[in-house]
C-alpha cells in the first residue's frame, strides 16, 4: 500500500533500532524490537504557522468542524491525516479556569493556579483528544473493529466515537472486575460497546487486549497507539492559547498509563523545535500512592531518559519484584490504578525535556484536594485531583514557588465517579467505610455533609439560618 502522507511516518523509540513505518500501517509496537512507536514529521516540508497566535484565525471559522474541534484547529501541529479522513465529534471545547480558592489550598498566590478542565469533552474526559486522532488513523487504515483495555475513561471515549460517528466502527472494551467507576461503565453500556469484564485488574486487561488485537487484527485504541498521543498534545496547545501563548511555569498532571505526560512532552519538544515557544514549562507527574511505579522508578531508583537509552533492566527488576510479592495497584483514584504504565519510556523523555519531577500522593490527599476542586472549581473525579494534591505537595516542599503559574490538568468530569464523592461527603457511615474507610481515608473538616432535617418548616428555616451564620457549606468562612 502506498504511503498516505510521506511528510509523516512512524518511528521506533529505541535509538538502537529506529525502524520506520508509514502512517498507513497499524502496528502499535515496533515490528523489529517491540518498543513504542512515535509519530514523526518532516517539519521542513510542512506548512507550520510562524507564530502560535496565527491559530487564532481558526476562531472565525467555527462552522468548519475541523476548526471548531479543539484538537483539529491545531491540525498543522499533528499533520498525519488527510483532512477528508478526520473523525471528529466536536472534542476539545475545554477551558482554563483561574481558581483562587483552590490556589489558596495549594499555597499559591491569587491568580497563580489554573485548572485545565477536560471534563467538558463529549465523553467527559481528556481521552477524546486522543480518540479523535486514533479514530482518524483507524479510518485511514480501513479498520472497523476497535478495542481497548480501560479503567473506564478510554472505554467511554471509544464507545462514544463508535456510536456518534457513521463509519461502521464496532467497540470492544476490556475492563477489570470491580475496577471501574459507575459513571464510566454506564457510558460503555449505553453507547453499545461489547464490554468484556475479565477477572483481574487494568494491567491484566491491558495484557489481554494486546494479545486479542494481535490475534484477531483488531485496531488497538490504548495509548500505545502513537496517534492517540498526537491528539493529546493539543491539551497543551489549548493551555497556551488560554494563557495568550505564554507558557506557564508548571504543568501538573496525574500519571496512570502515562499517555498524557508523554504527549505533553512531545508537544513541547516540537513547539521548541519549531521555534514557537522559547520557554518550556516544568512538568510534574503525580502517581497515586497505591499505583506508584513511576515515582518509585524515577524518584527512588533514579531511572532517567539517558539520552534515549534508559536502563530498562531497572524496570524489569521492579516488575519482577511486583510479581514476586503479588502486589496489585490499589487506589480510590481508579482511573490511575495502574502498575505497569505502557508509556513509561516516552514519559521519561518528557520528564527529561521539561525538567520534570514525579511524586506520589495518598488517597487522603487526593480526596481532600478533590473536595476543594469541587468547592472552588468545576469539580473533577478522584484521579484528576491527584494533580492538585501533587501541586500542594510540591508547594510544601518549596519546589513550586507561591508566585509561579501552575496549570493542573483536571482530566475527568466530577460525575464520572459519584460513589467516591458521595462517600466522602455523605452522612452514611457504612457507605463511607465500604468505599473509603478501608483505604485509610478520613473525612476532613471540609467534607460537606448533607443535613438531615425533619420535614417541618421551622426546622428547615432554623437550619438555613445556622448555615448562613457559619459560612459556606464546606466549612470555610471566607
Ligand atoms: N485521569 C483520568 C481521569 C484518567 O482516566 C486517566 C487514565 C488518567 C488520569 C491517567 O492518564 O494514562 O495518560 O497517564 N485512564 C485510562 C483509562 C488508563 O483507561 O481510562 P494517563
Amino acid at each position: 500500500m502506498a504511503v498516505i502522507t510521506e511528510t509523516a511516518y512512524q518511528q521506533c523509540l529505541n535509538l538502537a533500532c529506529l525502524t520506520t513505518l508509514g502512517v498507513e500501517q497499524a502496528a502499535f509496537a515496533c515490528p523489529k524490537c517491540g518498543d513504542l512507536l512515535d509519530v514523526v514529521y518532516d517539519w521542513d516540508r510542512l506548512p507550520v504557522p510562524s507564530r502560535l497566535s496565527e491559530f487564532e484565525a481558526k476562531w472565525s471559522d467555527r462552522l468548519n468542524p475541523l476548526s471548531f474541534s479543539g484538537v483539529w484547529r491545531f491540525r498543522e501541529l499533528l499533520p498525519f491525516a488527510p483532512p477528508d479522513q478526520i473523525v471528529t465529534v466536536g472534542e476539545g471545547q475545554t477551558l482554563l479556569q483561574t481558581a483562587d480558592k483552590v490556589g489558596q489550598f495549594v499555597g499559591l498566590n491569587p491568580g497563580c493556579l489554573k485548572l485545565q478542565y477536560e471534563g467538558m469533552n463529549p465523553s467527559g474526559s481528556f481521552k477524546d483528544n486522543g480518540m479523535t486522532a486514533a479514530f482518524t488513523h483507524a479510518r485511514m487504515v480501513g479498520a472497523r473493529r476497535v478495542a481497548c483495555a480501560s479503567t473506564g475513561n478510554t472505554s467511554a471515549a471509544l464507545a462514544v466515537y463508535c456510536s456518534a460517528t457513521s463509519y461502521g466502527f464496532k467497540a470492544i472494551i476490556f475492563i477489570g472486575s470491580g475496577k471501574i467507576a459507575y459513571g464510566k461503565l454506564a457510558q460503555a453500556l449505553d453507547h453499545g460497546a461489547l464490554t468484556i469484564q475479565i477477572v483481574g485488574d487494568f494491567d491484566d486487561a491491558m495484557h489481554r487486549v494486546k494479545q486479542v488485537a494481535d490475534r484477531l487484527g483488531i485496531y488497538l485504541m490504548n495509548s500505545v497507539n502513537p496517534f492517540r498521543l498526537e491528539g493529546q498534545k493539543t491539551i497543551m496547545y489549548r493551555v497556551l492559547e488560554a494563557l495568550a501563548w505564554e507558557p506557564p511555569d508548571w504543568i501538573v498532571v496525574p500519571g496512570g498509563n502515562l499517555g498524557n505526560s508523554s504527549a505533553f512532552g512531545k508537544a513541547f519538544i516540537e513547539l521548541k523545535h519549531l521555534g514557537l515557544i522559547d520557554r518550556v514549562p516544568r512538568l510534574a507527574v503525580i502517581n497515586a500512592a497505591g499505583a506508584q511505579t513511576l515515582d518509585q522508578l524515577v524518584s527512588t531508583h533514579g531511572l532517567t531518559w539517558s539520552n534515549g537509552l534508559p536502563d530498562m533492566n531497572l524496570t524489569d527488576r521492579y516488575y519482577a519484584g511486583l510479581d514476586a510479592s503479588g502486589l496489585k495497584a490499589s487506589t480510590i483514584a481508579s482511573a490511575i490504578e495502574i502498575n505497569r504504565p505502557v508509556n513509561l519510556k516516552k514519559c521519561l523523555r518528557a520528564i527529561d525535556f521539561c525538567d520534570g519531577v514525579v511524586r506520589q500522593v495518598s488517597d487522603q490527599e487526593i480526596m481532600d484536594a478533590k473536595a476543594w476542586v469541587g468547592a472552588g472549581g468545576l469539580g473533577c473525579e478522584p484521579a484528576s485531583a491527584a494533580s492538585v494534591a501533587g501541586a500542594k505537595r510540591l508547594r510544601e516542599e518549596g519546589i513550586i514557588a507561591p508566585s509561579e503559574t501552575v496549570v493542573c490538568i483536571l482530566t475527568g468530569h466530577q460525575l464520572k465517579d459519584p460513589t467516591a464523592t458521595v462517600a466522602y461527603h455523605g452522612a452514611d457511615q457504612e457507605n463511607f467505610e465500604k468505599v473509603l474507610g478501608s483505604r485509610g481515608v478520613r473525612r476532613a473538616g471540609f467534607a460537606n455533609r448533607p443535613v438531615i432535617v425533619p420535614n417541618d418548616l421551622d426546622d428547615i428555616i432554623r437550619t438555613i439560618a445556622l448555615y448562613s451564620e457559619s459560612g459556606d457549606a464546606n466549612g470555610s468562612s471566607d
